[in-house]
């Protein structure tokens, strides 16, 4: 019995407590929400005295009281909170020992947009006190705060003092040292000042607080004076512990001034302790377009180990050089993206040598593709594990632009202009993730993929590895031809992950198309085809450019054979004693050249042709000198030498262009429809032919002497220019009644 005595009493007790703690009383006026250790409570005109059991954070919002103090909080209640949220209302004082019962509180925040007075001891007592958030009270001053802090007694440092958006409605104060030395006790590690209200800051009594401060936070305040007091504070490590300094969106008249001034800026390192934090954020700090930032810093001995990032975001800088003096390690992270960057000197880069993470994202480095030495941009960033390049206008990176970058695990090339002509990337067996998507990459070529195969087949076959490797070739319209087919292919067969694979498209005869399973098979079957049509007409070319030889040979060969008939005749003919005309040449030639002509034609012309026809070399040649009758007029006995005879053989030099008679005896030789032969005694001028002879001149070809030492040679050779003759002859004489169908053959080329 007593056992279950004591098991009801235990049940009872539980319940209870169970009860005490689900069903609170919601205080009238209180809008209550309960959770676990948490207690929300929108109250207006009361402060609730009790509590639910183990409350440990408690927030208040919307109090309307002028003022707190003491006894709203008189209760045991309180005394097991550690976090108390005070938000809203119009609360404008704080009264002496508001918060006594608040011994075990961690966290306070206080942000009453009408706050003012905060008594001397309204702190008293807060001994456990870690973090002390001030923020948004609009208008409380720096100096309440604080006097306020000056008499409490906290055991513990502060770990956290937030001053933000404080005394904004108030006229700016001066962060003095009067402020940080009443700070200065708190040992405090994040100070947060950002959209605080105040004229002047003083870096010298900021420094106060140098050896704890950890983390100071001043974005987006007034800095114009800050900068300048800082030239005068030289003192390095005072702030050996400074994990973070941010002023972003910080207004900089220093800056801004010495932008105007060719845009540089200069930032001297152990002169301004505060940019010796590991990490170091100066985002959105320029509003106009900068064009050139020179960042210098001077070492003086002052480089602490190696730092963590630098941010430089959002800064319109078009052109950024730094230079560190001597070289040191600088940031392992740096974030330089959003700046429009059109050049980054390699300078800048060669600094970073244990940098393993670069954001370049949205700037414009494909301006700087036209130097040489882009393609050493990251040459001595050999730790890099990390780089985003998206948005960047790059058209085309070098091939070796990666070579040093063996340890790259992430590659973020997406939302550029680049083709399939790429980079090398056999050398990054580190690599993990790859994206280049939103190029215009048709297709990745085979060296490419096999690289992705092995390093993917690498990372599937190491059991203790959990990393996936991927790459995101999203939004670029692949080209699926013959060509190309290996690389569909491999999009649909490959075990590498593709990222949003379903999405990925390609253009296929003019049509853009999803790739799916069967597309290799589609390109298979358009191969096919436009394989049997380049076959069908590869066919018929070779077919009609046989039967056009063959036809050419033909004709060739008819020629020839028509040339022999005609000589053939023409042999026969004399045979028979019948020669078709009294002469078988008329040879014209000017008086000027006669002595050539006897010594080297008429005997020889003579000779081939008797041989040739077996025939007397008498009457065989027409010349004038022997031919002509005396005493006639010369004109006459031109022509009739040019009737008597079946070809006119013209001996061609300067004198016998000039000469009327030659003219003469050419123009006969065309108005008769004779063969004309030119026989050529050296280079004349065209212009200076007759119409006639340059017709024939440009038309046919000639025959010609040419010298050799003191030798005269007739190119083509006399037994071809009589076989001419001897056809032109026979062909004369065979189609004697037609009209004149003869054909000039070929005979030589000048
Ligand atoms: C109390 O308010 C905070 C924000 O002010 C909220 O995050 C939290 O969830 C709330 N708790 C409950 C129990 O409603
Ligand atoms: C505070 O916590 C202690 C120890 O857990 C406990 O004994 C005491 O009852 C709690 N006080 C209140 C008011 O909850
Ligand atoms: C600091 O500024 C306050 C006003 O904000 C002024 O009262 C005080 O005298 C100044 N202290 C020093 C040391 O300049
Ligand atoms: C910035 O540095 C570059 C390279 O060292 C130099 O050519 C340029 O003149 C400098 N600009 C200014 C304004 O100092
Ligand atoms: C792949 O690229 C697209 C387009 O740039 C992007 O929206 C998407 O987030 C990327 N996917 C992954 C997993 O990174
Ligand atoms: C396997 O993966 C682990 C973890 O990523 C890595 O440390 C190890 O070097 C890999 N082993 C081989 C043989 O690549």
């Amino acid at each position: 019995m007593l056992e279950s005595y004591g098991e009801i009493i235990f049940l009872l007790h539980f319940m209870l407590v169970y009860m005490a703690s689900v069903n609170y009383d919601c205080p009238m006026a209180c809008e209550c929400d309960i959770d676990d250790e948490t207690v929300n409570l929108s109250c207006r005109r009361t402060i609730p005295d009790t509590l639910p059991l183990n409350t440990r954070v408690v927030s208040i919002t919307d109090i309307e009281y002028e003022y707190l103090q003491h006894s709203d909080f008189n209760n045991a209640r309180w005394e097991n909170v550690t976090k108390l949220y005070l938000r809203g209302g119009s609360v404008n004082s704080l009264f002496s020992y508001t918060f006594l019962n608040f011994r075990n509180l961690k966290h306070l925040q206080i942000s009453f947009p009408d706050l003012y007075i905060i008594s001397m001891n309204a702190f008293s007592q807060l001994t456990q006190l870690r973090t002390l958030d001030m923020s948004g009270n609009f208008h409380l001053s720096f100096d309440v705060v604080a006097d306020a802090l000056t008499v409490t007694e906290f055991t513990n440092n502060l770990d956290e003092l937030n001053l933000q958006s404080l005394a904004r409605f108030l006229t700016p104060g001066e962060l003095n040292e009067t402020f940080f030395l009443q700070l200065q006790r708190f040992n405090i590690k994040r100070l947060d000042l950002s959209q605080s209200n105040f004229r002047k800051i003083d870096p010298i009594a900021l420094s106060l607080l140098g050896s704890s401060l950890e983390e100071l936070r001043m974005i987006d305040v007034d800095l114009s004076s800050f900068v300048f007091y800082f030239y005068r504070s030289y003192a390095p490590h005072m702030f050996p512990n400074l994990q973070l300094f941010d002023i972003s969106f910080a207004r900089m008249k220093w800056f801004v001034l010495s932008l105007s001034i060719r845009d540089s800026v200069g930032v001297y390192d152990c002169f301004f302790p505060l940019f010796q934090a590991r990490n170091l954020r100066m985002n959105n700090i320029f509003s106009e377009t900068v064009t050139q930032v020179n960042i210098t810093y001077k070492s003086l001995n002052c480089n602490r180990d190696v730092r963590g990032r630098i941010e430089l975001k959002n800064n319109k800088i078009r052109f950024l050089n730094i230079n560190v003096d001597p070289k040191m390690p600088m940031y392992r992270e740096v974030d330089f993206s959003n700046n429009g960057l059109e050049y980054l000197s390699l300078n800048v880069m060669s600094h970073f040598t244990v940098m393993n993470w670069i954001s370049l994202t949205q700037n414009n480095l494909g301006a700087m593709e036209k130097y040489i030495e882009f393609v050493d941009l990251f040459a001595h960033n050999l730790d890099l594990e990390y780089i985003d390049l998206s948005f960047n206008n790059l058209i085309r990176l070098p091939r070796d632009f990666f070579l040093f970058n063996s340890k790259l695990k992430t590659i973020i090339i997406s939302n550029n202009l680049l083709t399939s002509q790429l980079f090398r990337i056999e050398h990054l067996n580190k690599l993990e993730y790859f994206d280049i998507s939103n190029n215009n990459i048709l297709f990745l070529d085979s060296s490419f993929l096999r690289t992705f195969d092995i390093m993917n087949l690498e990372m599937e076959s190491n059991q203790s590895n959990i990393r996936q490797f991927s790459i995101n070739l999203t939004g670029n319209t692949f080209k699926c031809e013959c060509d190309t087919k290996g690389f569909i292919q491999w999009i649909i067969t490959t075990r590498v992950t593709l990222v949003h694979r379903e999405s990925y498209i390609c253009e296929m005869q003019k049509n853009v198309v999803k790739i799916n399973d069967n597309s290799p098979k589609d390109i298979e079957q358009i191969c096919e085809r436009t394989k049997l049509i380049l076959m069908a007409t590869l066919i018929s070319l070779f077919s009609a450019g046989i039967l056009v030889i063959i036809g050419i040979i033909l004709i060739c060969s008819y020629r020839r054979c028509l040339n022999l008939r005609h000589i053939k005749f023409l042999i026969e003919k004399y045979r028979k004693e019948d020669p078709p005309n009294k002469h078988l040449v008329f040879l014209s030639f000017c008086n000027s050249d006669r002595d050539f002509v006897y010594r080297y034609i008429i005997d020889e012309l003579k000779d081939t042709l008797s041989e040739r026809l077996d025939a007397s070399k008498d009457d065989i040649v027409c010349i004038g000198d022997i031919n002509f009758e005396p005493g006639r007029y010369i004109l006459d006995e031109i022509i009739r030498c040019t009737e008597s005879c079946c070809v006119v053989l013209l001996v061609v030099s300067e004198a016998f262009c000039k000469s009327h008679y030659c003219d003469f005896e050419a123009l006969c030789a065309e108005l008769e429809k004779k063969p004309i032969i030119l026989m050529f005694l050296e280079e004349v001028d065209p212009k200076c032919m007759s119409k006639i002879m340059y017709k024939h001149f440009q038309k046919y070809t000639r025959v010609k002497w040419t010298r050799n030492g003191d030798e005269f040679e007739l190119v083509p050779s006399w037994a071809k220019v009589c076989d001419s003759i001897c056809a032109f002859a026979g062909a004369n004489a065979r189609f004697a009644n037609k009209a004149s169908i003869v054909e000039q053959t070929p005979l030589a080329t000048i």
